[in-house]
């Protein structure tokens, strides 16, 4: 939530801000600004509410060269979408911008006395008029005695009036990467704003203070002591984070995941079988466990729910689930033979976090299956199956789900030869399996326009159904996400024999109800659910496997997948269901990529 930017070299740093905030908007979008050193050495802001494109507008007066910046994209958080509550602050000598919430603002504002001077409503501004407060002219000191007082997430980039071309920048749990080019020092959210300028970085670590200037960039720890942090190496390019022809980051996702589950699979075998050698991952913590909670959020709670129901028939191990955000509450059963699975694409979502934490502090194993190397997530897991999708830009995320799926099938089958339930042949047979799901998630993408056709029926409506049953309901909880999330038809998924109990009294005639049967062990009985909804009226989208016998007049339209084996389904299931949500967001004219309300990285409770 909200990106950041810093910038100070030779270049010219209006475009590197307002380049790098296009980049973070995808991070939040309800307003923007920016700061500067301009040419009469004074700190300069700009700030507007919208996207970012307002902001290069209000931009576009600025004729002076500009070489020392600080550039902010807000997801709100404290205080409404207003230019008063738009970043970045400022307060005495002190401008500011942040990610992150500081929880003790109520608790500054009054040991600071600061109630009569607050223009805005953020915490950020409390922040900064604090820092304020205690600055006496030598920054990295006061950031030392600022540091201390903050309760809660932060990023921060900093500008003190009486330093110009200087950066400051410091970190608690959200995320923040820098590097220092020949092109000059430039600190952001996240390494899509750096990759344009340089493929080594940082992550800054936390509780650390960054200064940059043009010609170098330190790294200081509490005590003063200059420290040297690890430089890590991107292993993508700028194309990965563009379009690239497409018309939405979304569409371009899609289309990404025949090689995303590749670079995620291929790797990692050895003889036909998963392999975790290399990742560092011991089989000790498959077989040591007597139980696995899976804790996730959202699209990766989802791809969670599919892992669960083929791990635990075939593990016979209890295999839970867990929103996030509940995890931390329920005070849940965890010992030192529980193995936690964490998933997160981002790496930095909070409540996943403060979950691998609290399972971490009651003795678990914590592997955490992320994308994003070097985040918080993966270095705090025990062990990382790092997914290979490269950037996920659209807010929606698609491709991450599939190859975190993949990883998580590569998981159950090494535990399940680990602990005796599979043999090498049967290992080989999934991992084989597993492979066929990329064919069929290609000849699915292929199929794109006939979707785009069969969503016209569903645009003008206010509700749509998602049934299935056992891995179809797993599936279709993912579909109704996407659908709502992105096209704002009110969507919910449900198991398809819990309907008669209380939904079945929604569906009424022409009531869209996406229906899932793809699980031969239980076809007909997903079928006679169908025709339940059809009986009363309802529109149904049919999707199941190129062999299954459907009756005429059951369904409005049959989608119709590849024949892969049931547990497989999935994969060519979220090409279609991914497909759907897009093309009914693109039909009613909405932000595909930037969905209202939404941010991609949710790095506040
Ligand atoms: C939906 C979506 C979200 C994320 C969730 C977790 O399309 O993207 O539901 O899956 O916010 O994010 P990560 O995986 O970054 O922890």
């Amino acid at each position: 939530m909200c990106g950041i930017i810093g910038y100070t070299g030779p270049l010219a740093a209006k475009n590197v801000l307002l380049n790098g905030l296009s980049q973070l908007e995808y991070r939040g979008y309800d307003s923007a600004g920016i700061a500067f050193f301009g040419a009469d050495q004074k700190v300069h802001v700009l700030k507007t509410v919208g996207k970012v494109a307002r902001l290069r507008d209000l931009c576009a007066g600025i004729q002076e060269e500009i070489h020392c910046g600080i550039g902010h994209t807000r997801w709100a958080t404290h205080g409404g979408v207003t230019a008063e509550n738009a970043h970045p602050h400022q307060a005495g000598r002190v401008t500011m911008i942040h990610n992150g919430i500081i929880e003790n603002y109520h608790q500054l504002t009054a040991d600071f006395e600061l109630e009569e001077k607050l223009i805005s409503q953020t915490d950020t501004e409390v922040a900064a008029r604090v820092l304020d407060a205690l600055y006496d002219g030598d920054p990295l000191a006061s950031l030392r005695r600022f540091q201390p007082l903050l309760k809660g997430s932060y990023s921060f980039c900093i500008l003190f009036s009486d330093h110009p071309g200087e950066i400051y920048a410091l970190r608690n749990v959200s995320p923040l990467v820098a590097a220092y080019t020949h092109s000059g020092s430039i600190v952001a959210s996240d390494l899509t704003a750096l990759i344009p300028y340089t493929k080594k970085y940082v992550v800054v670590p936390e509780d650390r203070v960054v200064k940059m200037t043009p010609y170098r960039m330190a790294f200081y720890d509490e005590n003063g002591h200059e420290i040297q942090p690890e430089i890590l190496e991107v292993n993508w390019d700028t194309d990965a984070a563009m379009k690239n022809g497409f018309p939405h980051f979304m569409l371009k996702e899609i289309h990404e995941q025949p090689d995303a589950m590749k670079n995620t699979i291929l790797p990692r075998l050895t003889r036909g079988l998963p392999d975790f050698s290399e990742d560092g991952i011991p089989d000790q913590i498959f077989a040591d466990c007597s139980q696995i909670r899976i804790v996730a959020c959202g699209t990766a709670m989802h791809a969670g729910m599919v892992a669960r129901a083929i791990m635990e028939p075939l593990l016979r191990i209890p295999v839970l689930v867990s929103v996030a955000s509940e995890f931390r509450y329920e005070d849940p059963l965890v010992d030192s033979r529980t193995l936690a699975i964490v998933i997160s694409q981002s790496g930095e979502t909070i409540d996943t976090l403060a979950a691998l934490r609290l399972s971490k502090k009651l003795g678990a194993s914590v592997l955490s299956v992320v994308n994003v190397k070097g985040s918080t997530i993966a270095r705090e897991s025990d062990y990382v199956l790092y997914t290979h999708a490269g950037p996920e830009i659209a807010v929606a995320s698609t491709k991450a789900y599939s190859v975190q799926l993949a990883a998580l099938y590569m998981i159950i089958c090494r535990m399940a030869l680990v602990r005796g339930k599979m043999t090498e042949q049967d290992g080989c047979a999934f991992m084989s399996d597993l492979l066929d799901v990329i064919p069929a998630m290609e000849s699915m993408i292929q199929r794109k326009e006939e979707i785009r056709q069969l969503v016209r029926p569903l645009v003008d409506k206010p509700d749509a159904f998602f049934i299935g049953r056992n891995l179809d309901y797993a599936f279709s909880l993912e579909g109704a996400l996407k659908l709502k999330e992105i096209s704002y038809i009110h969507a919910d998924a449900y198991a398809a024999g819990e309907l008669k109990h209380g939904t079945i009294a929604l569906i009424a005639d022409q009531v869209p109800v996406v229906a899932l049967a793809t699980q031969d062990r239980i076809f007909s009985k997903t079928i006679s659910n169908v025709r339940e909804v059809k009986a009363r009226g309802a529109y149904v989208i049919l999707i199941a496997k190129e062999s299954a016998a459907v009756d005429e007049g059951l369904a409005d339209v049959c989608i119709r997948i590849p024949d892969l084996h049931d547990r497989f389904t999935v994969f060519p299931i979220a090409v279609v269901l991914q497909l759907i949500a897009y093309y009914a967001s693109l039909l009613k004219g909405l932000d595909v990529d930037q969905p209202r309300n939404l941010a991609k990285s949710v790095t506040v409770e």
